[in-house]
Parts: C-alpha cells; structure tokens; sequence
C-alpha cells in the first residue's frame, strides 16, 4: 500500500535552507536516512530561500532544473528534506514526472521497515495511515498508482471515496488493536512493579550505541546495526546489576532531531515506559560532533514524555575511537554519578556502568549508625544536606545517634565530602555498623 524506496533505488535529494525560517534540517543526516532507507543517492539539489514556494516548495526554476535531473538521470524517486504539503507534493510530481517524498514521509518508511513488536507495526502503519490520508485530496490520477481494484470499490463510488472509506476502516481496526495491545503491556508493567524489580531505560540520540549497551548488558543479541533506526520499539530484557538484583532493562527508539510531531504521538505509548523508568541511561556519542545538539534532542523530547526528573546517567559511549580516554567516572558535588565514559563495543569500562546503576538504584545499599558529639552540628546538617539520614534520636549521653543508609560505594565518597567539616574530629569504627565521631581534644583527655 504505500510506496517505499527499494532497495538500490536511485534518489536525487533536495535540500532547502531558508534564510529567515529557523534551523533548516541537516544535510548529512539526511543522506544517512536515506541509505537507511535503502536508497541511493545519485544527485543532490541544494537550494536556498526566504520562504517555501507554495506551489512547488522549491520554486519554480529550481521545479525546472529538477525535472531535468530526474530526466537526464532517471532517478526512481525525489527525497526531499523538508515536509512538503500535500499541494506542494502532488505539483512537484506531476511536474517531474517521479515519485517525490517529503522527509515525514521518508521517516515513516524506516520506521514501517524497523519495527519488530507487533505494536511497533500497528503504531507505524496507523502513523502511515494517518499522514496518507492528509494526502487523499483529489484523488492519485496524476501518478498511475495501481490500487487493490476488484472487490474494493463498492458500486459507485469513486476511486477517492473508496480509498478514504478504506482508509477510516483500517484505522479503526488498527486502533482496536492497539487498545488491545496496550491493555495487556499495562497490566505486565503492573507485575513488574508488584515484582519491585526497578526498570532502566536506554535512551539516546539514533546511533549513539544504545543496542550495543543493551546487548552488552544483557549478554543478547538485539540487532545492532550502523542504520539509523535500526532499533523501533522497546526491547525489554531482565540483567543483574549486581549478582542478586535483578532488574529490566528497555531498549527505546532512537530520538532524531525534527522528528515529526505524528510519529512522537505514534511512539509516545511505546516510550511511556520510559517516563516509568527507575533509572535513564542516556546513551552518547562521544565520538560525534554533533553530541551536544545531540544531547540537547534527547531532553526536549524527555521533557514532553514527562521523563525530566527521572533520574539520568549519561553514558559517554565508543570511547574506543579516542585513544588518550580511559574509562571513568564522573560525579556532581554531592557524590552522584553523572556520567561514565566506555565503550559498549569492547565493553570496557562496562563494570563502571553497573556500579554507577546499581548506586543510583541504591542496590547495595549499607547502613550505619553514626553517634556524633553535640559539637558536631554542622556535620550532622551535612548528613541531612547529603539526603543520608533516616533516622535520628538523643542518647542518654546527650550525643546524636544518626541512622544513614546509602549506596556501599558512597560511604568513602560521603566521607570526603565532610572532609572540611571532621578535621576536628577522629572517626572511630565501634563496629561493622555503628561509627563513632568524636572530639579529637576529646581522645587526647582520654
Ligand atoms: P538506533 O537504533 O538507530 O537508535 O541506534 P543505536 O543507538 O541502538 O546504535 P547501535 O547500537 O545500533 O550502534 C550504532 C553503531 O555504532 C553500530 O555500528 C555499532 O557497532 C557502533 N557502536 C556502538 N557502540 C560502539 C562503541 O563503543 N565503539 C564504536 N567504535 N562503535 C560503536
């Protein structure tokens, strides 16, 4: 039903920057869509304006010069790296005689050719359906466009009355089914989280290596490929953090910059599990030039999914291709990991990322009671700055007793943060779970 570019088929890209409309999409990308999309591009024909021609988007000597190319070439289709409307859209194909496809439209396509899930597909095919029927205005004669024929058309009616009646059946089918569909992921989550096993999401700009850390992770074999997109719908997966808890982990669509609004809306159920995560693992990079813009995406379309407080390591991912990186870690003031820099490729730094999960899940977490001194005041507001303190009683001896939990790893890390404020002070083990803080005048009496 909707015509993709085969594989090998010969594309002459237009590409349009407007001086005075914003940030025009980029070029590279574009082309990389493309062979994603399983074409070829043969010619690209760059253009810049003020604003869209309305008639032909590019303009009419521009309309001219491209129908001599897709002549002279015999170019199987037109990819434009705009969204044309459907007027724009039909002129341009009836003056070049050729297929022409807008960038949603092109978009579309990889995604109809990537999605796994059986939602995937539904959600794609209701997307492909919808931007279609934006399309369905006067009818498809000025391309001969070989429809289903027999048995579609009900008597009298006209070839657009009947493809828009097919169009709505269709639609409606699709979204029974994906109802469907969604009733029973929501009534999994719900076991999952009655399980209380804590969900990491991967999340990331496309290509960024988020398949790659999946199956690194996992130890499966998730199709990771140097397409774009080659990863549609969310993959869920059970991995050990640390030996004893267990967690899943979800693979996401990557996030591309100027995605069309519609296939947001079309992902968005699929990325709800996103906004549910524990833990985002944000996938970057590190080796593009692009990763700050990159970056940038990837929170935009977080902030709409709803997922802006969720909590968020990045991972500076294929640090391999910079010979002097080393795998590391990074922390905020408060001791937080906020970054690690690996390669999911070759895997190392890998055990870096697990810890820094498995400490920001809170996993494996110690407690300990710590008795300060009444003179400690500024340290026991440390602790509570720091979000360590459950508890908190007066003992007898007027000193604090203070109940801290948190992450193993981050008792050193809590330690050096009060640094400045124990230099009057001796911490003393009493035992595996009780730590002593006392008076250093206090031990030299004694
Ligand atoms: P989408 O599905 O498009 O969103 O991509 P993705 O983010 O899942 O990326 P994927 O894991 O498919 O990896 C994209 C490309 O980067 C593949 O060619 C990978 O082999 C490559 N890659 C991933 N991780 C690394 C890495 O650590 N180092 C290097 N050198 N390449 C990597």
């Amino acid at each position: 039903m909707f015509e993709r570019p085969q594989a090998g088929e010969s594309a002459i890209v237009v590409h349009v920057v407007f001086k005075d409309f914003g940030r025009s999409p980029d070029l590279d990308e574009f082309l990389e869509l493309v062979t994603s999309a399983g074409a070829r591009t043969i010619e690209t024909l760059t253009a810049t304006r003020d604003r869209p021609d309305p008639q032909y988007f590019i303009g009419t000597g521009k309309a001219d010069t491209l129908k001599a190319l897709v002549r002279d070439s015999q170019a199987d289709v037109v990819l434009v790296n705009n969204n044309l409307t459907p007027a724009q859209e039909r002129n341009l194909e009836r003056l070049v005689e050729c297929r022409v496809i807008d960038r949603t439209r092109l978009i579309l396509d990889i995604f109809a050719q990537r999605a796994r899930s059986f939602e995937g597909k539904l959600q794609v095919e209701l997307a492909q359906l919808k931007h279609l029927s934006t399309r369905l205005v006067r009818g498809w004669t000025h391309l001969e466009r070989q429809k289903g024929g027999i048995g579609l058309r009900g008597p009298g009616e006209t070839q657009l009355e009947s493809d828009r009646r097919m169009l709505g059946l269709r639609i409606k089918q699709i979204n029974a089914r994906l109802s469907r569909v969604r009733t029973q992921r929501q009534q999994s989550a719900r076991s999952r989280r009655r399980a209380l096993l804590s969900t990491v999401s991967i999340v990331g700009y496309t290509n960024a290596g988020k398949s790659t850390l999946f199956n690194r992770l996992t130890g499966s074999e998730v199709f990771a490929a140097n397409q774009l997109f080659a990863t549609l719908d969310t993959t869920l997966r059970r991995f050990d953090v640390t030996g004893e808890h267990p967690a899943l982990l979800s693979d996401t669509v990557g996030f591309i910059r100027d995605l069309p609004p519609e296939l947001i809306v079309a992902f968005q159920a699929t990325l709800e599990e996103t906004a549910d995560a524990s833990l985002l693992l944000h996938v970057v990079d590190s080796n593009s030039p692009e990763a700050n813009d990159n970056i940038a995406e990837v929170h935009r379309v977080l902030d709409r999914l709803g997922a802006r407080d969720t909590p968020m390591v990045e991972v500076f991912n294929k640090i391999d291709l910079h010979p002097d990186i080393a795998p590391h870690v990074e922390r905020d003031a408060e001791g937080q990991v906020t970054r690690v820099w690996m390669s999911a490729a070759t895997g190392a730094g890998t055990h870096l990322l697990l810890e820094s999960i498995a400490e920001r899940l809170n996993v494996s977490k110690v407690q300990r009671r710590i008795i300060l001194p009444l003179q400690a005041g500024r340290l026991r507001a440390k602790l509570f700055e720091l979000g360590a303190v459950v508890d908190e009683s007066v003992l007898e001896t007027g000193e604090w007793a203070i109940e801290i939990t948190l992450a193993e790893t981050r008792w050193e890390t809590l330690l050096e943060k009060m640094a400045p404020e124990l230099k009057d002070f001796v911490i003393v083990d009493d035992d595996e779970s009780t730590t002593s803080i006392r008076l250093r005048r206090h031990i030299a009496a004694i």
